[in-house]
């Protein structure tokens, strides 16, 4: 069935893939930027291009009732340079203020919007990288709960997180928690920064993650979409791994040195504690359901083979 649907963030790292694959199911889609130069971009990528503000009631309102979608899908954050400047892992919680005012704030207009102009579903991006649940194994389902990371910088984000899942599920949407992205731009600041020998493994880089293509991330979307999904879903690929293994690959592939290490206490001075708990702590996610319960088949299984392909 052809639907409408209306893209908040169509033009960052997962819209740009994500509005072409529904506009080839299809389905009509308006796309959203904050930047009329923008525009243009998003009308390449076929859909219908509107500028909104995210963290404006009445620019949503608008945006949406003029749309009219069966279904509005949530992909604004603020983590670019030209909304964030610059990552910064040690003042994780100043840097991060546009995308958790994004997932609160936004999260909430994109909802009211919904109800007013009678939008039935809603799909929301979520996060499942390295932030399972600090107890028990390393790779954890929807079943385990997400870990809040209290008295670390990263708290305010993952009680934001939380915040998404609480309301888009409580309105019968859907949550996709995506995993690390891999793809197109997605990890050319990270690249950078091995290639230049500031990314080292911390302490013996136990921690886990789970990564995911962006063409994978975006098929899962459309389905959720199209199956007007409810409840929360890890969409990351078959092969949670320890930093120990992912980050030598990611920089043998980028034609980088082998990154150094570094003992976790001098990590803690020179990078804050979130940076030391995400490489030998953090917990990856298992896919199982989204296979199971969306049909969702991942072209690029594992980031062994997908790095070697995109980083070359
Ligand atoms: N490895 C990873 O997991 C990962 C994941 C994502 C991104 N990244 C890195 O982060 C960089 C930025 O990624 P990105 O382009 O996806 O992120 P982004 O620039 O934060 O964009 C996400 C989307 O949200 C929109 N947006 C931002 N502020 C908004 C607001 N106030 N109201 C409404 N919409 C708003 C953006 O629109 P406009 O900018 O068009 O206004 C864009 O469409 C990338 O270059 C990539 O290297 C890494």
């Amino acid at each position: 069935m052809i639907m409408r649907v209306f893209v908040a963030g169509g033009t960052g790292v997962l819209g740009r893939r994500l509005v072409p694959q529904l506009v080839a199911r299809g389905h009509q889609v308006t796309a959203t930027t904050t930047s009329a130069a923008k525009l243009g971009l998003l009308e390449q990528l076929g859909a219908a291009g509107v500028v909104m503000d995210g963290l404006d009631a009445v620019s949503v309102g608008e945006a949406v009732a003029s749309a009219r979608p069966d279904t509005i899908v949530h992909q604004m954050t603020g983590i670019s340079v030209a909304h964030a400047g610059k990552p910064d892992l040690k003042h994780f919680d100043r840097w991060a203020v546009p995308t958790v005012r994004l997932r609160t704030e936004g999260t909430d207009h994109l909802l009211a919007a919904a109800q007013a102009t009678g939008v039935s579903h809603v799909v929301a991006q979520g996060y499942a990288n390295w932030n399972g649940i600090r107890e028990g194994g390393w790779v954890k389902t929807e079943n385990d709960p997400l870990d809040l990371h209290e008295g670390t910088a990263a708290h305010t984000s993952m009680k934001a997180l939380r915040h998404v899942e609480d309301v888009v599920v409580g309105a019968g949407g859907a949550v996709l928690r995506y995993g690390a992205f891999y793809g197109p731009d997605a990890v050319d600041d990270q690249v950078e920064l091995v290639r230049r020998r500031q990314f080292p493994l911390i302490g013996r880089g136990t921690g886990y993650a789970s990564w995911v293509h962006l063409d994978d991330a975006a098929s899962a979307t459309v389905l959720a979409v199209e199956q007007k999904a409810g409840g929360v879903f890890n969409i990351v690929d078959d092969d949670p791994a320890p930093a120990s293994e992912w980050l030598p690959h990611l920089a043998a592939c980028a034609g980088a040195k082998r990154p150094m290490r570094v003992p976790t206490w001098l990590a803690r001075l020179l990078a804050g504690e979130v940076a030391v708990v995400m490489m030998t702590e953090g917990r990856g996610f298992s896919n199982a359901k989204a296979k199971r319960e969306l049909g969702w088949e991942l072209r690029h299984p594992s980031w062994r083979q997908g790095f070697r392909k995109e980083l070359a």
